[in-house]
């Protein structure tokens, strides 16, 4: 790909996705659960840009979403209510009316409160909600703590043992169907035995409640498949699939899976341009012009993104890369070794498809950057960068 030149065409910094690799990535999780009734429901907040949305719906995937706002993304980019969901462990009553008159596929619901919040909304739309509870199986997924959800000191889903006597619960409510069992233990997960552990859990509790006559049709695994960043030996889509579908034996529910980061993750990158090189004491910067606001992952999570300057590897020295914005936590990389850089040269910020963009602010009045697809061969914008105008059109109008 000619960075340069998109760079040139469309500013900097950059968001850049190959439409090409987002396919492969969605066949390549679709055929590895081909023995089953599947439903990829890609996990929107990974990046939801309504082109990239478009490509997969045409892909024939669905749509995971955690707030309304996510919903009418996926719907407006062509996803079909009959393959979105609701996720999120605080769903406002607004958020929870209007997917039921959206009539999506199901709800995941992670609280006791939260069901009964439900079916008094579907009593009074007069609607039947279909539901799914989010059980947490207690299982150490072995990733970032900041990313880690299903044991139990985290904030998500509901313990085994409460999740039967929710399901009977919903059994007997006319405003309320069991349709599915979801859990998800976390993200970026490099390891499959906590998958196949938790997935086994959760199989044993479906095939209790389709004992007692609770016909579970969905059996949803959540998301969280990781991506190579650096050398992280990650899982096989098709090990993956199997793990779970071993757990499935003698049941009849399509699967539904909610990757996001193995999608689009290492489909796109950031692009921004170096702006100064400065040496203080014996420490190496290499200052850009992109930032903590336009990437956060680094600054956040310690996260580890894999940078190249283009046209030149002949890496010199260690050296720093940060950004314009006025806090020490300003940074792309850490003693990263590097070529010499000089004005205008460009580093590719690699693996910044997934939670790249989406996590982006305003931050020192700084618009987010312009977002590139590329598509055999050609590119094209799909989301225009923001102007101070943007920025400030919430507010200049109460300014008195
Ligand atoms: N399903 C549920 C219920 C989730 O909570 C998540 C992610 C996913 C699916 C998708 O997970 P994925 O396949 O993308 O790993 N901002 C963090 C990641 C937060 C993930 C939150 N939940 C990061 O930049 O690493």
């Amino acid at each position: 790909m000619d960075y340069r030149a998109l760079v040139e065409q469309y500013g900097s910094p950059l968001y850049v996705y190959d439409f090409d690799v987002i396919e492969k990535n969605y066949n390549s999780i679709k055929n590895a659960f081909k023995a089953r009734k599947s439903l990829i429901a890609y996990a929107v907040k990974a990046n939801s840009n309504l082109s990239v949305l478009k490509h997969l719906a045409q892909l024939g995937s669905g749509a995971d979403c955690v707030s309304i706002g996510e919903i009418k993304r996926a719907l407006l980019a062509g996803i079909p209510n009959y393959k979105i969901i609701f996720s999120g462990v605080g769903k406002r009553d607004d958020e929870l009316e209007e997917a039921l008159q959206k009539d999506i596929l199901f709800i995941n619901v992670e609280s006791e409160a939260e069901l009964m919040r439900l079916e008094q909304i579907a009593k009074s739309l007069g609607k039947v909600a279909r539901v799914s509870i989010r059980v947490n199986p207690n299982i150490d997924p072995k990733t970032h703590p900041y990313i880690s959800t299903g044991l139990s000191e985290n904030k998500f889903g509901i313990a085994i043992e409460d999740a039967k006597r929710l399901y009977l619960y919903i059994k007997k409510s006319p405003f309320l169907e069991a349709v599915g069992i979801h859990f998800h233990i976390g993200s970026q997960l490099t390891e499959l035995e906590p998958i196949k552990e938790a997935s086994q859990i959760v199989a044993e509790l479906l095939r209790s409640l389709q004992k007692i006559e609770i016909d579970i049709k969905f059996f949803d695994v959540g998301g969280g498949l990781g991506i190579v960043y650096k050398d992280e030996k990650t899982i096989e889509p098709y090990d993956y699939a199997q793990a779970i579908l071993a757990s499935l034996k003698g049941t009849d529910v399509t699967v539904i899976c909610e990757p996001g980061r193995f999608i689009v993750g290492n489909a796109g990158v950031f692009l921004t341009r170096v702006l100064y090189e400065k040496k203080s004491g014996d420490r190496r910067f290499v200052i850009v012009d992109g930032a903590m606001n336009d990437l956060l992952r680094p600054s956040l999570y310690n996260a580890y993104h894999e940078i190249e300057v283009v046209g030149k590897d002949e890496p010199k020295s260690k050296a720093d890369v940060v950004g314009p914005v006025c806090e020490s936590g300003d940074f792309f990389a850490k003693d990263r070794l590097l070529p010499l850089t000089e004005h205008g040269d460009i580093l590719v910020v690699k693996s910044a498809g997934a939670y790249g963009f989406v996590m982006a602010s305003n931050y020192n009045t700084r618009p987010r950057p312009a977002e590139v697809a590329v598509q055999n061969g050609k590119s094209r914008l799909i989301r225009e960068r923001e102007s101070f105008e943007y920025i400030i059109e919430k507010e200049v109008r109460f300014l008195v």
